[in-house]
Formats: C-alpha cells, structure tokens, sequence
C-alpha cells in the first residue's frame, strides 16, 4: 500500500496543475502556427521562406516537446500520488529547466529564425543557412536543457519506482514469467516503464547529436558523418513521439478501470507484449531512412519487421483490454471514457496509416508526400491529445466530478474532433495525390494539377483548423469552470 498523505497529494496537484496550464497556453499558440503554415501553402497569406521554415522548425519542436512534458507530468503525478513517493523539488527542477529551454527554442526559431527544421538534416544548417550561427547555438543549447531535464525527471521516477518494486527487472514484469508467488504490479508502472526507459536512451543520443552539432558551429572545419548524423537524429525524434503516446495509454490503463470499475491486470501476455514492445521500439527508427541507399539494405528490411514488431503487440494488448474493459461494464459515457475511446480510435486509424507507409512497397509512392504528416498527426492529435484533454479533465474535475455529466465539455469535444479529422483528411488526401510534405508553398511544382490540388486543400485544411480552435475554446471554457467550482467548494 502506499503511505502518500494528503498534504503531499495536494502538493503534487499544484505541480501537475502547473504543467497542465502552461500546455493549455503553449498548444494552441503552436496550432497557430500550423494553421499560417497552411495558409501559406493555400496562398491566403504570404510567410518567406526561412519564415515558414523557423514556424514549421518551432511548431514540430515545440509540439512534440510539450506533449512529452504533459505526458511525463501525467505519469508523474499518477505515480506520486497513488503508487510511491516522489520528490517534488526534482519535479519543480524539471518544469523550471524545460520551460527555461522552451523559451531558448522559442527565441532560437521565432526571433532568431532558426529554420532547420525538427529533423537539421545534417550538413544543411552549415552550408549557406539563411539565419546567424548563434540561432543555431541558441537552439540547440536550448533542447539539450530539455533533455537534460526530462532525463532528470525520468531516472528519478524510475529510481523510485524499482525501490518500491524490488528491483528494475520487476517493474518490466519480468517476475511474472518465474513461477511462485509475487507482488502485484500495476499495469501503469509497467507500461510507464516500457514507455521511460527507451526515453533515457533517446534523450542520451539527441545530447551526443546536439553537441556534435555545437562543435561545427564554434568550429566550423569540423564535419561529421551525415549518415551517422541522421540515424541519430531520427533515432531521437521517432522514439520522442512514440514514447510520449505510450505514457499516455500508461494513464489509460491507470485510469479506466476507475469507471469500468473492473481491475486491468497485469499476466504474461500483457508482459510479453509490453516487453516486445520495448525491445523493438529501439530500432522501429530505421524505416525512416528507407530512401537513404548509402544504409546497408539488410538494416531496410530490419527497419520494417521492427516497425511491424514495435507496433503490433503493444496496439493490440491494448486494444483488447480496452474492449475487455469496457464490454457490458455499464460504464456511463462521460467526458473520459469518449477521450480515450476516440484517442484509441486516433492510435489505431494512425498506426495503420504508418503500417501503410513502413511497408517499402507502398512508401516508394508515399515517402515525403504528406500521407506521412497525415498519419503522425492522427496519432498525436487524435491519440495522444484525446488522452491529454481526458487527464485534463480528469484533473479539472476531481474524481467525484469527473463521472458527472458534462455537456459543455462533450461540445467542445465534438467540435474538436470533426475539426481534426476535416483537417487531416486534407492532409491524406494530398498524400495520395502525390502533394509533397515540407514545402511551403507548391507554386513551383511542374506537374499543375499537384500544384492546384495541394493549395486547395490546404485552403479547406485551414476551415477545419478553426472548428479545432473553437472546439478547444470550449473545452477550455468547461475545464476552468469545472477547476473554478472545485476551488470554491473546497475554500
Ligand atoms: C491542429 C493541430 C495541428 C496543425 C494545424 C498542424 C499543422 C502542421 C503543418 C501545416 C505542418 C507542415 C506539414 C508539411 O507541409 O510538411 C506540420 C508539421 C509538423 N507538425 Fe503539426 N499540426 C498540428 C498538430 C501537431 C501535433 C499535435 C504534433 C505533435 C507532435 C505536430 C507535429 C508536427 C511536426 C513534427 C511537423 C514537422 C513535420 C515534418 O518534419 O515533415 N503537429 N504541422
């Protein structure tokens, strides 16, 4: 049993609220952007080029950086105030140094116009950039604080949770597959270990790349390997976004069996799975350097069975433990259970479209079209957000409040939805005809049907775009009355 009090529950709900209002400020900032990206590729507005690059470097950054920081927030506050004891001064240290870093990359892309891109194709930022070597500096200074900080945050979680377990090889669930009698663990510390450790690993390697990337820029007859460069970029960037769903569906199995009111146990497949899952999550990167042929061509086909492998076991546990969960439960369908219901349906419509786009017969059409946005969208936006705005609620309303109607909020949501789905049709649909991701506008393709249909797509994208804002308005609207209500009865 843990031996949390109250006093310190309260204290990591002032944390977590913290995090929870910086991502609500921060996120739909980051959308707008998105959406002056699209309108530019539609011709509604008219961005430079190191413009639309510095919006497109800050918005996928900052993205994926503020989505890991909720996602790892969630997870903390769920393990400090059900499972053991964390320490909230390192937790503080991890929020001051992130958003500190946040702030650098901010000044690095939207003042500094660093426009490399999230992936800096090495050499590129070093051979005539448009921007001073100094927003190079600043941003990359700026994302190794964060690493430094979520890798802090990381041992530190971990480090208490195998003192609580016993031992690291039992929060992975290895004691389940000897025989005799053993503690039970909860599926979210199995899952939020599966999902933390590769983390450790990536956030070492985006270090080692960022300082490799230093060095040229304070001494610039350095070169390195751009091979070498390039698997370590993506080896940190896929992992980034994998994991950060991953301590999202750890909340999942957290917290739905709170309203199914039926236990989610952890049993060798569920361990076998996760396991899978962790070992192939390591090399799941590869399928994104399909095009690179200087890449010996048996890591090609190793990049497709492990992104095969990475996927499959970990989706299809989960799918079925939702199912499991949730068949005949007479759960009421509140806000929570819709989020993660339609958040499973984002990282199953998702995971396909990416499966599509793994296997090398289809991604020889598909490879940098916009199917490959489309599908890493549907994942984050409809995945991983959905269980974002879930927990968010979850923690707005309190767990009484949590299972009371609530209209306002399932309005929102609807709206949300549609929004996100309009615009990420547009997205597959310019995939598959053929409309090129990462250019900022398309008035130089040849081919003119491409070059209308892309920017009239983008046009329609940047509709939906809108209904996503108004839909998040009102969810915002509900989860601060609902935080407001819930101050005032406990004043
Ligand atoms: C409604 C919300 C969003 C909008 C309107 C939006 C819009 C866009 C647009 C227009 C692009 C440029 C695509 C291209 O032409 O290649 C883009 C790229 C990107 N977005 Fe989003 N986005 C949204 C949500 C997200 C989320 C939730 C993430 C989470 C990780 C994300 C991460 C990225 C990344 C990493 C890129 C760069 C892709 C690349 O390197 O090709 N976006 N986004």
């Amino acid at each position: 049993m843990s031996t949390i009090d109250q006093v310190e529950k309260k204290k990591e709900r002032k944390l977590v609220l913290t995090w929870a209002v910086t991502f609500l400020i921060v996120f739909p900032l980051l959308i707008i952007l998105g959406l002056f990206m699209r309108l530019n590729q539609g011709r509604v507005v008219e961005l430079d080029y190191t413009q639309f690059y510095a919006f497109m470097t800050m918005h996928g950054l900052g993205m994926a950086g503020v989505l890991f920081s909720i996602a790892f927030a969630g997870l903390w506050y769920l393990i400090s105030t059900r499972i053991t004891k964390l320490n909230l001064g390192v937790g503080y240290f991890v929020y001051v140094l992130v958003l500190l870093g946040f702030l650098g990359l901010a000044y690095g892309t939207m003042i500094g116009n660093f426009a490399a891109g999230w992936y800096m194709l090495y050499p590129l930022p070093f051979k005539g950039a448009s921007w001073a070597v100094s927003s190079t500096q600043i941003s990359s200074v700026s994302l190794i604080v964060m690493g430094v900080a979520w890798l802090v945050g990381i041992l530190h979680l971990l480090y208490a949770l195998a003192k609580r377990y016993g031992g690291f090889f039992n929060l992975l669930g290895w004691q389940y597959l000897r025989k005799g009698e053993h503690e039970k663990l909860p599926a979210l510390v199995l899952v939020a270990t599966i999902a933390l450790v590769p983390g450790i690993f990536a956030f070492l390697v985006g270090a080692v790349m960022l300082i490799m990337f230093l060095l040229q820029s304070f001494e610039p007859t350095l070169s390195f390997d751009p091979l070498l460069l390039k698997n370590m970029t993506f080896f940190f960037g896929h992992m980034l976004v994998n994991i950060t769903l991953y301590c999202g569906v750890g909340w999942v199995y957290g917290l739905l069996p709170e309203f199914t009111k039926r236990e989610w146990k952890v049993d060798k497949v569920v361990v076998y799975s996760w396991n899978a899952t962790f070992f192939f999550i390591i090399f799941a990167y590869l399928h994104h350097l399909y095009m690179d042929f200087a890449q010996p061509t048996s890591v090609q086909y190793l990049g497709q069975i492990f992104s095969y492998g990475s996927a499959i076991p970990a989706t299809a546990v989960t799918m079925f433990g939702v199912i499991a969960q949730v068949y005949h439960s007479k759960m009421k369908w509140t806000i929570f259970p819709l989020t993660v219901l339609f958040g499973m349906m984002g990282w199953a419509i998702g995971g396909f479209a990416a499966i599509v786009d793994t296997t090398i017969a289809f991604n020889t059409g598909l490879h940098n079209t916009l199917w490959v946005p489309a599908h890493f969208h549907t994942y984050m936006l409809m995945g991983i957000v959905l269980f974002i705005f879930g927990f968010l609620f979850y923690l707005f309303s309190g767990e009484e409040g949590i299972h009371q109607e609530n209209k306002l909020g399932k309005v929102g949501f609807w709206l949300f939805v549609v929004g996100a789905y309009g615009f990420l049709t547009m997205f597959y649909l310019s995939g598959i005809n053929g409309v090129p991701r990462r250019f900022a506008d398309y008035q130089g393709i040849e081919a003119g049907q491409v070059k209308e249909i892309g920017a009239q797509l983008a046009r329609y994208a940047a509709m939906f775009i809108y209904v996503v804002l108004l839909g998040l308005l009102v969810m915002y609207w509900s989860l601060f009355t609902k935080l407001l209500k819930r101050k005032e009865a406990s004043a």
